[in-house]
């Protein structure tokens, strides 16, 4: 039914090139495709000597497909892939079914090589595939010593002058091009020109680091732009990160500006290659020629741009421009910097939609007020007509306060306010490029021509990762949930896990991530961007081991605002969650001494396994109910102590790196620190929990948390379930839990056979609840359950954020236990999924997919009349476990026939009301009589609280993610652990 709609496979029909000769090819219906390398399509640069490869299959819907065997050839040249000769790679037929993390194990790479690969894969009946499409990837600049050229700049310290900076330089190719590419680097930001052309898509490049330590360049392939004779590289130099406006400055070192550097700097080598193997390279150096006095007067991240069109430069970027009032370029790096240049392994931050507004008012007269109907991140293109002189200024809100104007206060230090100053051309269009807003609301005011609806569009920027996760159902609250946790995660993606786009903060907060990482691998492919962040990690950890509070940590590691619980364990659930997902057990070996660092600071500081002594900044499950301000709800006991939720993310911690031991093979550890985490649990009990199951507290938070880390006793868990759910009824049917322990109680619900509380909690519209902040218009998800409150208004200024996704991070519930799609933490990157959906709450049906690193995985359930049907699809090499609810198997019908005897189904067993079948990739429709359990067993306050629910949710905005990422896909995930299929996260 249904599933035939939306169920599109990314694959796309591959035509055989460079069959590998001697071998005829017969067609096996297992086709490799979509083939990367370090996670990147067709990278221009990569840094690492031995990279990982990896490809995908086009789906034929054969059952049980699967690969047994592959080979791999690598060439220099695409002529030598053409004719099966891999000279710097031919692995040979390599008996696997692995087709994820193959590491290049060819010649050694040197840097600039172009790397020219298929695959070939052997299927289950041992049938060859045609070769793949190829594919390349280009090795980077991997040493010092491939870099001629200079740190340049202007010697104007940006303490003095904000302006931005031009460069240029005129350079003569005596020979036709056959090739250039250009490498660039900022310490600051740059946009690169080649001939009066903008090169590459990337924003905000090179991206945010912890520059003292590193900083990225970019490749840009640039022959088309060059040509024989006269060229002009340009290219314009602001602030960024830097040297501008950087989160919390002004209150942690009094000065909000210059926390990296004073003096942005640019690199940049452009390498031509003519016919004949002649070489041409042009390089920063003294040669360049800067000015300050360009259009753009100011750019800042936080603050916004300033922009004087009167200044422009007609020509400044090609040929035949006049620079001799220019100044010579200042030739040097920033003083001492230790920093090393990598190439940027991660997707690069792009405009990735453009959302025209759903309104236009004048709040008071000459100032108007265009509503993007989305609570979105990036900046505006206004098109603007009057006098020259005349200035447009935009400020950018989240909210509107009760007069119509727009709600600046919760921005607290953050201008976000762009300024363009017309040129008087008639219509001019203006467009910022070194800043970035968190906003639905754009105030327009300037003595220019009334605006109109369609001047304005908002254009959403962020780190432009794949999207990978999809969901739909019955129930449009839930629909509006997800939509809103997809569009907070990309408005906080800048390079960085950010915490909030809007208010003078944006910092890569530990703990927010560390509850959303799953949740983030569901709605997008994060492997490439967690491999950069996780970098960033380790360049801030201090030197006794403490993970910092927020990566990068522009404030002194060894200082301040590290080593807090649940912050500081990011560093090892992060990098854990992108093992489960990806199978990257590169990222396990790069971050296990930082893990086992962190991990040691603790046991080291707290002899009784009790985490009593040094916790920093001590945040605790941040914002717990206790922190409601609202009639009716109490200011205590809703948060977890905090030295139990300290002892709990210590044991967590502990798991989690015996269990990276045990994957990279270190067996003394993964014994030593399994058995700490058994001596923690057992001090976590001893001092916490009482013999009846009552934990200290006696919160909804801690009950999730133990029950989420496995800490108690088995005997134990029904009754800290059970107390849990009174918890919930005392509070009447809702939560009182914080960042930590919100989804994770969600979760533990659902893994204790309590979804019908789940589902209940899910579809609240009373306050505080998700569906309160949906009611109230949210887009995006809230920072606080009371951000904004009917009656009493918005929450204290200082923290108030719109745009924050930790509590979002119930989007890990929406797949795992809706969809029901969960990775088996046994089978690591989705070789074998657990397909259980859970139907409740009332929906009707559900349905959506995870691209998983191996393929889509889909999931569609209806329920109806008495029967259930569920379809599945599993991508070719994968196998899975499906969960039919059913109370017999002899119920159950697979593509019209008996389950238990269709083809490529195994019934295993009946459990827990459903039937259990293994199966083998292929689409599949199962359909079993079904009497869906009640929903309403949570009786007391948590039924009586949720009075008559209307089946109406304000309407989808017009411009939703579904329009941005036209993915049928989406989610999946490790998690439950038992027999039942149901899976412990870890
Ligand atoms: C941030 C949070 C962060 C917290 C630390 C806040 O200001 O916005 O999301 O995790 O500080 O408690």
């Amino acid at each position: 039914m249904m599933l035939r709609r939306w169920w599109v496979v990314s694959a796309f029909a591959t035509v055989g090139f460079g069959l590998v000769a001697s071998q005829a090819a017969a067609p096996s219906g297992l086709q490799p495709t979509a083939l990367r390398v370090e996670y990147l399509v067709n990278p221009l640069a990569v840094q690492e000597r031995q990279p990982r490869l990896s490809w995908e299959f086009v789906d034929v819907g054969r059952r049980a497909a699967r690969q047994t065997a592959y080979r791999v050839l690598v060439a220099s040249h695409p002529e030598l892939l053409a004719a099966g000769r891999g000279d710097l790679w031919d692995s040979g037929k390599v008996s696997s079914p692995e087709s994820i993390q193959i590491a290049y194990a060819g010649r050694p790479l040197a840097s600039r090589l172009r790397c020219f690969w298929q695959v070939q894969v052997w299927d289950e009946a041992g049938r060859m595939s045609a070769p793949s499409r190829p594919a390349e990837w280009t090795v980077g600049l991997l040493d010092k010593s491939d870099w001629s050229a200079q740190w340049i700049g202007d010697a104007t310290p940006s303490i003095d002058d904000v302006s931005a900076t031009y460069a240029r330089r005129t350079f003569t190719l005596a020979e036709p091009v056959t090739r250039a590419v250009a490498y660039a680097s900022a310490f600051g930001l740059y946009e690169l020109r080649i001939n009066g052309q903008r090169v590459g898509d990337h924003q905000l490049a090179p991206e945010w680091t912890d520059y003292g330590a590193r900083v990225q360049y970019q490749a840009y392939d640039i022959t088309s732009l060059l040509r024989q004779g006269e060229n002009v590289a340009g290219v314009v130099i602001a602030d960024g990160w830097y040297a501008g406006g950087v989160g919390l400055a002004q209150i942690l070192v009094k000065t909000p500006r210059n926390i990296y550097g004073t003096t942005p700097r640019l690199l940049v080598q452009i390498e031509v290659e003519h016919r004949m193997g002649a070489r041409t390279r042009i390089s920063s150096d003294a040669l360049w020629r800067v000015t300050r006095n360009g259009p753009i007067r100011s750019a800042d991240i936080l603050n916004g741009e300033t922009y004087d069109a009167r200044r422009e430069m007609p020509g400044w970027d090609a040929p035949g421009f006049d620079d001799s009032a220019w100044r010579q370029a200042a030739v040097g790096g920033p003083a001492r910097s230790t920093a090393v240049l990598v190439a940027q392994p991660n997707d690069p931050i792009r405009v990735t939609q453009e959302l025209k507004p759903i309104g236009l008012s004048e709040p008071k007269p000459g100032v108007f007020v265009f509503d993007l109907g989305q609570n979105m991140v990036g900046w505006c293109r206004l098109t603007v007509r009057g006098p020259a002189g005349a200035t447009a200024v935009l400020r950018h809100a989240e909210m509107l306060d009760d007069s119509g104007m727009i709600y600046t206060e919760n921005l607290r230090g953050a201008a976000q306010t762009d300024r363009y100053t017309l040129r008087g051309a008639g219509t001019e269009t203006y467009e910022p490029a070194f800043t970035y807003h968190g906003f639905r609301y754009v105030e327009v005011t300037g003595n220019i021509e009334r605006p109109r609806l369609e001047d304005l569009v908002g254009r959403a920027v962020h780190s432009a990762v794949r999207p990978a996760g999809s969901f739909e159902s019955s129930d449009p609250l839930l629909n509006q949930l997800w939509r809103n946790i997809v569009w907070t995660q990309r408005d906080n993606m800048h390079a960085v896990p950010t915490d909030c786009p809007q208010r003078d903060e944006r910092l890569g907060w530990m703990g927010d991530i560390l509850v959303f990482a799953q949740t983030a691998i569901f709605n997008f492919d994060m492997a490439s961007f967690f491999k950069k962040w996780i970098v960033d990690v380790r360049d801030a950890q201090a030197d006794d081991g403490r993970f910092p509070d927020f990566a990068p940590h522009p404030y002194g590691r060894n200082d301040r605002f590290s080593g807090a619980p649940g912050w500081g364990d990011a560093g090892v659930v992060v990098p854990w969650r992108v093992y489960e997902n990806y199978g990257d057990t590169r990222i396990l070996a790069d971050q296990y001494d930082a893990a086992t660092r962190w991990v040691e600071f603790i046991r080291r500081e707290n002899p009784t396994l009790l985490w009593k002594n040094k916790r920093g900044n001590d945040y605790g499950d941040w914002l717990s109910g206790d922190t409601l301000v609202a009639g009716g709800w109490p200011s205590k006991g809703g948060e977890v102590p905090k030295e139990v939720f300290a002892t709990a993310m210590f044991a967590h911690s502990t798991d989690l790196v015996a269990r990276m031991a045990r994957v990279l093979g270190k067996a003394d550890d993964a014994k030593k620190y399994a058995e700490l985490f058994d001596r923690i649990k057992a001090a976590f009990n001893a001092a916490y929990v009482d013999a009846d199951g009552r934990i200290a507290g006696d919160t909804q938070a801690g009950y999730a948390l133990a029950l989420y880390f496995d800490l108690l006793p088995a005997s134990l868990r029904p009754a800290a379930v059970k107390r849990m759910v009174a918890g919930i009824d005392a509070y009447k049917g809702h939560m009182s839990t914080g960042f930590h322990s919100t989804y994770r109680m969600m979760v533990e619900l659902s893994r204790a056979d309590r979804t019908d509380v789940a589902y209940k909690l899910a579809l609240e519209r009373t306050f505080p609840s998700w569906g309160y902040s949906i009611e109230n218009g949210a887009t995006t998800i809230w920072e606080r359950w009371d951000g904004y409150v009917k009656g009493r208004g918005f929450q204290d200024k200082e923290m108030n954020s719109f745009n924050h996704y930790a509590i979002g991070a119930v989007g890990e519930w929406l797949y795992r236990v809706v969809l029901g799609i969960n990775p088996d933490p046994a089978q690591p990157a989705y070789r074998h999924v657990i397909v259980r959906p859970r139907p409740g709450g009332g929906l009707t049906w559900a349905k959506g997919a995870y691209a998983s690193i191996r393929g889509p995985i889909a999931v569609a359930w209806r329920q109806d009349g008495g029967a259930v049907s569920l379809d599945v699809s599993i991508p070719p090499n994968v196998t899975a476990t499906v969960f039919v609810p059913a109370k017999d198997v002899a119920e159950i019908s697979e593509g019209g026939r008996p389950a238990s005897g269709a083809d490529g189904v195994t019934f295993v067993r009946m459990e827990e009301g459903a039937a259990v079948f293994e199966v083998g990739a292929g689409r599949y429709r199962f359909v079993a009589k079904w009497a869906p359990v009640r929903d309403d067993r949570a009786a007391g306050p948590t039924a009586d609280s949720t009075p008559g629910r209307s089946r109406v949710v304000r309407s989808a905005p017009s411009q939703s993610i579904l329009t941005a990422c036209a993915l049928p896909l989406c989610s999946a995930s490790p998690f439950f652990q038992r027999s039942s299929g149901f899976r412990s996260s870890r």
